[in-house]
């Protein structure tokens, strides 16, 4: 892994908004997107990448037998862009324990929830039925546990009563678009460290919940 900060690898796996985002930031920003992978080829994110003009890689799962033969050709293909910082964007494989420790401090996640509750799927509807008054997004650091790695910055919303899930998906969305660029430029100027379990903003540890973002 070279120690670039400010080199970027982008997984995805569909839509692609936010990677959408963080190159949109990245004009302005302290990072460069050096190349963007995804898992399947019809992935619209590839399309976005190709209009910015940055490389892109498929490594279709299905043609491996195993996690593991699929993570070594997706290390391969990491790799060759010789990034600091590996930021999944809505990349919807689970990537096994060698490959994280390989990297280990240098995946971000994005998650649609306050973690560390609701990990996994299906989060808007989950948060619905459970009738909560907030709702989020969370960035964290990617450790073995999935979704479970510290997290370093979230921003909350409000549930209302007129919302469903697609009306917090797209609330979500909005948030999801500045919180990953703003947390991708602190990796990029080195302000951000996991240490074990720990993740650390300018060698304060931070809390369970990470950094509070109130942008409103
Ligand atoms: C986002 O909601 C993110 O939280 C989740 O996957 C979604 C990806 O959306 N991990 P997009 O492909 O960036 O539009």
């Amino acid at each position: 892994m070279h120690n670039n900060h400010r080199s970027v690898v982008v997984l995805i796996s569909g839509n692609g908004s936010n990677l959408q985002a963080l190159m949109d930031f990245s004009n302005a920003g302290n990072y460069r997107i050096s190349g963007v992978i995804s898992n399947k080829s019809d992935a619209y994110g590839l399309q976005r990448a190709e209009q910015s003009n940055i490389p892109t890689t498929v490594v279709d799962h299905r043609q491996y037998e195993s996690r593991d033969l699929f993570d070594q050709a997706l290390s391969q293909a990491i790799d060759e862009y010789e990034p600091g910082l590996i930021i999944l964007a809505g990349f919807m494989r689970i990537l096994g324990a060698d490959f994280v420790k390989r990297y280990q401090g240098k995946i971000l996640n994005i998650h649609p929830s306050l973690l560390p509750d609701y990990p996994g799927t299906n989060t808007h509807q989950r948060v619905l039925d459970a009738g909560e008054k907030m709702h989020g997004v969370s960035v964290h650091f990617v450790t073995e546990e999935l979704d479970g790695g510290p997290v370093i910055a979230q921003e909350s919303i409000a549930v209302e009563s007129s919302d469903d899930a697609e009306s917090l998906a797209t609330k979500i969305h909005e948030k999801e678009h500045v919180l990953y660029p703003t947390v991708a430029s602190w990796f990029a100027d080195g302000r951000l460290r996991l240490d074990g379990n720990d993740a650390f903003l300018d060698e304060q540890l931070l809390p369970e919940t990470g950094e509070q973002i109130d942008a409103s």
